[in-house]
């Protein structure tokens, strides 16, 4: 089972591998980084669930403690938590043991994100039938929740060794929000496990973008009806975007940064059109994230694109 091509896992591992070399990384330019993404990571992780404060206003909530005039307590309440569960996701992986994957280990997830805002149902699982706003599927039967679980949990072991890391935590993300095993707090749940994934293997937070919520949330149907791979492809593109994001920060001055640009830019140096780098970038062919809504890459990616295709060409 592969969802994502060879050379994109090559790619992933490889920057993976150059971000832990910066190691031991300058800590606080780490702590900053760190603190960046847990803001970025709350601000999105909520607001793609209606959340109504903005990046800003969850750096003051958070940071200063402030509350922001006109905004629901709820939203208040939900940036906190979504905070705390990230702090209790750090310690367990500075705790540095390989946590076991559980029923425990998801539960206690939920019950950090929803502690103020659903206080009975704070990890527990639902007892009555729910729907997916926005979405053709429907969750099983409550009855059924714990037997699915129970299989997830398997087939999480029996897969862990089989697939890339970036597969395994993508799909056990889908997984988690098709049984949608909790009333609310599904999505911020699974995001957060797949994160614990992720990290415990070496990559950085991971973070899926509010702006690309219409994306996300057809892929995620696209992945309902077992089509994987966009949905795969997809947490790849937000796994590189934070790979980028601490190579750009962290490489030492001294060392050659390459610069990521838009597109259209790019463009004017390199054989292609922005609309063909733009359709590279989509396919993961091209080193590119994005950047706001506009997609970046460097002028050396698409020269390694380059001699990538000519090698592949001269084999055929
Ligand atoms: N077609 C779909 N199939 C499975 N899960 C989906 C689909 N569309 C959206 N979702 C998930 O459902 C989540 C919303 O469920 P919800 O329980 O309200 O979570 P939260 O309260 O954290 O938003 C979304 O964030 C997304 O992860
Ligand atoms: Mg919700």
């Amino acid at each position: 089972m592969s969802f994502l091509t060879q050379s994109l896992k090559d790619r992933l591992n490889e920057k993976r591998e150059r971000v832990n070399a910066l190691r031991p990384l300058p800590e606080s330019a780490v702590e900053k980084l760190r603190d960046q993404l847990r803001i970025e990571m709350t601000y999105n992780s909520n607001a793609i669930e209606g959340n109504s404060l903005t990046l800003k206003e969850t750096f003051l909530v958070i940071n200063e403690g402030l509350t922001v005039k006109g905004k629901p307590l709820k939203d208040h309440l939900e940036a906190k938590d979504h905070y705390q569960a990230l702090e209790y996701l750090y310690d367990l992986i500075g705790k540095g043991k390989h946590h076991t994957f559980s029923e425990h280990l998801i539960k206690q997830l939920h019950m950090l994100i929803v502690q103020e805002t659903d206080k009975e149902w704070a990890g527990r699982y639902r007892n009555s039938n729910v729907v997916i706003g926005g979405a053709d599927h429907t969750p099983p039967d409550a009855l059924q929740v714990p037997q699915h679980m129970h299989d997830l949990i398997k087939w999480f072991s029996s897969e862990r060794k089989k697939c890339h890391i970036v597969e395994l935590a993508a799909l056990t993300h889908h997984k988690l929000v098709f049984i949608h095993p909790f009333f609310d707090g599904n999505g911020r749940t699974s995001r957060l496990l797949m994160n614990l994934i992720l990290m415990q293997a070496g990559f950085p937070l991971s973070i899926v973008l509010k702006n690309d919520r219409k994306k996300y949330y057809r892929a995620l149907d696209q992945a309902d009806k077992e089509n994987y791979e966009p949905f795969v492809r997809f947490i790849a593109q937000s796994v590189e975007r934070s790979l980028d994001l601490y190579l750009k920060t962290l490489t030492p001055t001294n060392i050659k940064r390459e610069k990521f640009m838009k597109l259209a830019y790019i463009a004017q140096k390199t054989p292609y059109s922005a609309k063909y780098l733009n359709l590279l970038a989509r396919n993961g062919k091209l080193e590119a994230h994005k950047e706001g809504r506009d997609w970046v890459t460097t002028k050396e990616a698409v020269e390694r694109y380059m001699k990538k295709r000519d090698r592949k060409r001269k084999t055929k």
